[in-house]
């Protein structure tokens, strides 16, 4: 059983971190324990926490092929699954003329004809493969069921052709930003992780290893204010993908510290929406954030 991506929980970490992916142990440990037991792994956590990007690190790490399938309002089996590439059998037809029709059907219903989209694609694939299903709470309610058929017990079947069964599971990973609540079912059928917004430690790490020649102490700052502004009643939290934008910015425009007119300028890249910015500069007590240590 399981995919057997790695030896033990350290290993997760160690590895992860190889890629530039920075787990907490929580991360670590439910990552390893879904390639052990070759459970899916539903990860779930407001947008910008490195949800995508883990699934993404686990493939690289492992030697894997990525399977991506972007989940969308009204995504469907077409889509998902496979569909029959219609213009290519009707050419198939014309060109069979004198063919009855018999001959003709078994044809256009071959392999050749299939288009594997996403879920397919990844349980017939012979190497090693991590399936992300992004944004899964996007997709309609109905393509969960789906969702479970395939990653139940991994094998799909196609009426003309019959079931195709893995013959080697893919390590599946299900991201969700929590926008509605995926069905029961689907997540008795996962392990759960829920990805929050990193702690300061771990977030001046990622911004240290992302933004390379940024100073310590600016780093720190950085992170510092972005909890601070995390901790207000804002319409769109910033995430470590801004963090990280931030620190650039802040490169980028030579800065030193962070003061009041560095800030203003470059708040921008951090918060979306007028209002926000606006609340910022209203509420945001940049010394005393930057005192307290
Ligand atoms: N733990 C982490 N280690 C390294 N980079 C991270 C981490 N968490 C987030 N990031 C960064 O944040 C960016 C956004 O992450 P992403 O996976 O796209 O977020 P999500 O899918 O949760 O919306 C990534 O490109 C990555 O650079
Ligand atoms: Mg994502």
């Amino acid at each position: 059983m399981g995919t057997g991506f790695f030896t033990s929980v350290d290993d997760v970490s160690a590895k992860l971190a190889g890629a530039g992916y920075l787990a907490s142990t929580a991360v670590a440990t439910t990552v390893f324990l879904a390639d052990r037991l070759g459970k899916p792994l539903l990860v779930e956590g407001p947008a910008g926490v490195g949800k995508t990007e883990l699934a993404k690190a686990v493939a690289q790490v492992s030697g894997s092929r990525l399977v991506r399938l972007q989940c969308y309002e009204g995504i469907d089996e077409a889509r998902a699954l496979y569909e029959w590439n219609h213009a290519k059998q009707l050419l198939r037809i014309t060109a069979g003329r004198d063919e009855t029709w018999e001959q003709a059907r078994t044809d256009i219903f071959g392999e050749e004809f299939l288009l594997r989209r996403p879920l397919l694609t990844a349980i017939s694939s012979a190497e090693p493969t991590v399936l992300l299903i992004d944004e899964t709470d996007k997709a309609d309610m109905e393509v969960e069921g789906l969702l479970l058929e395939v990653l139940g017990d991994f094998q799909v079947t196609v009426p003309e052709l019959g079931t195709i069964t893995a013959t080697r599971p893919p390590f599946a990973v299900l991201t969700s930003n929590a926008t509605r609540e995926l069905s029961e079912a689907l997540r008795r059928r996962c392990l759960f992780l829920h990805i929050d917004f990193p702690d300061e430690e771990l977030e001046r790490d990622i911004v240290r290893l992302k933004v390379p020649g940024i100073d310590a102490a600016l780093a720190d700052s950085v992170v510092r204010v972005i909890a601070a502004l995390r901790a207000m009643d804002l319409r769109k939290l910033p995430s470590v993908a801004e963090t990280i934008d931030w620190a650039r910015t802040l490169l980028a425009l030579g800065a030193s510290t962070l003061d009041e007119r560095v800030v203003r300028e470059s708040l921008g890249v951090v918060l979306k929406h007028q209002d926000d910015i606006a609340k910022a500069g209203a509420g945001l007590q940049l010394e005393q954030v930057l005192d307290a240590s």
